[in-house]
């Protein structure tokens, strides 16, 4: 089977979805590996490397000859999805909640797509998990990030010119992205404290040497583990609390979100408002809206003397580790709908139903 590796066309999109080592194994299991030219060159995988690998290097034009799948990272534009070859398999982020005109041309287009957002959170799925292997990288880049802006020192500092107190931090969300964060903010030496509206998470978050933040909100849990939406009253119930306990931090990172709804505002102007001057906020949750009510999505502002980092994409500025763990999550995912190389879609598989999203136009 013959799989396309293209170069991401997404504006500051770094990553590549398969490295020269994942090629490698692809190709002594069953894949042949065809790669565009410079693909993986901003991630620091240069076209030798794949090369050495066994994989084809080709022009975008000759790309998809052949090519009986196409593996990327961000979702294609308009015209990528023309360029797929009609009847092929594509594997990647798809954004298939985000809305269904991408969907609805990959369907016309005849592509038989799988979103890596759709992947079941089974045990048997966890090695094609890259909502978790992703969100694991932007946690802890956005604590570097939040750490590089903050104008005080994360550990605690006894020195001869006196002590410098530790760094408190913030993590709003304990999910896959906040533990990360929390984590690493706890290797550099701040005190850090945490909520989420799952309350199962406490343990975790006390596990990590972090404090659980009260905030007297409890909110449900789907069955497969998301938070669900809070009501409206609760909301407004965790906004006044935030309010009151913000100031009491330096830095905040935010990681709230609920799946296929735009980001919970967690943080109102007023609490930023309240902050200390140069106190910091990072907030992952950008891409969907913010938790934060003065985020700017895709930028870094300053509100209140507070810095306020909406960088969407903060996987993509550790490219090189994100696409290697993404690349395995690829392999995997490529490894379930085509074992030894021969694409087998078993509809009654629940990852392979579970992960599509077109069927192309036969079934769809
Ligand atoms: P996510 O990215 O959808 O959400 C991040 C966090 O925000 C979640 O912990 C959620 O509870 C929290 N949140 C939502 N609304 C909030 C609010 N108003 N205030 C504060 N926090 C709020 O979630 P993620 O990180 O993708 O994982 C969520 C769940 O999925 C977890 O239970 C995790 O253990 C589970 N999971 C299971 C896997 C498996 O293979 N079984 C793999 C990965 C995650």
């Amino acid at each position: 089977m013959r799989v396309a590796v293209p170069l991401e066309s997404g504006v500051g999109e770094h990553r590549v979805a398969l490295t020269p080592d994942v090629a490698r194994r692809l190709g002594a299991g069953g894949f042949e590996l065809v790669v565009e030219r410079g693909a993986g060159t901003r991630a620091g995988f240069l076209d030798e490397a794949y090369a050495d690998a066994g994989a084809a290097i080709v022009d975008a034009s000759a790309l998809h000859e052949g090519a009986a799948a196409t593996v990327r990272v961000a979702p294609p534009s308009a015209d990528e999805v023309t360029r797929l070859t009609p009847g092929s398999v594509l594997v990647g982020f798809l954004a298939p909640l985000s809305g269904p005109e991408r969907l609805e041309h990959l369907r016309a287009h005849g592509v038989v797509a799988f979103a890596m957002e759709s992947i079941p959170r089974i045990t048997r799925a966890q090695s094609m998990d890259a909502l978790s292997s992703q969100a694991t990288v932007a946690g802890y880049k956005a604590v570097l990030l939040a750490a590089d802006r903050s104008p005080k020192m994360f550990p605690l500092l006894m020195t001869a010119a006196g002590t410098v107190a530790p760094a408190r931090v913030l993590v709003l969300g304990a999910g896959v992205a906040g533990l990360q964060a929390i984590a690493t903010a706890r290797r550099l030496g701040a005190v850090v404290s945490a909520f989420d509206v799952r309350p199962v998470v406490r343990e975790q978050v006390e596990s990590l040497g972090a404090a659980f933040l009260d905030l007297g909100v409890v909110g449900e849990e789907t069955e497969g583990g998301y938070a669900k939406e809070l009501t409206p009253e609760q909301q407004a119930e965790q906004q006044r609390a935030l309010e009151q306990r913000i100031p009491d931090f330096d830095v905040v990172v935010t990681t709230a979100l609920v799946p296929g709804r735009p980001a919970p505002r967690l943080i109102p102007g007023s609490a930023v408002e309240r902050m200390s001057p140069g106190s910091v906020i990072v907030d992952l949750a950008a891409e969907t809206g913010g938790n934060c009510e003065l985020t700017v999505p895709g930028e870094e502002t300053t509100a209140h003397d507070v810095t306020i980092v909406g960088l969407t994409n903060l996987p993509s500025l550790m490219a090189s580790d994100a696409s290697r763990l993404y690349a395995r999550n690829v392999q995997a995912v490529l490894e379930h709908l085509a074992p030894g190389g021969e694409l087998t879609l078993d509809w009654e598989d629940e990852i392979t139903a579970g992960a599509c999203v077109s069927r192309g136009e036969e079934t769809g």
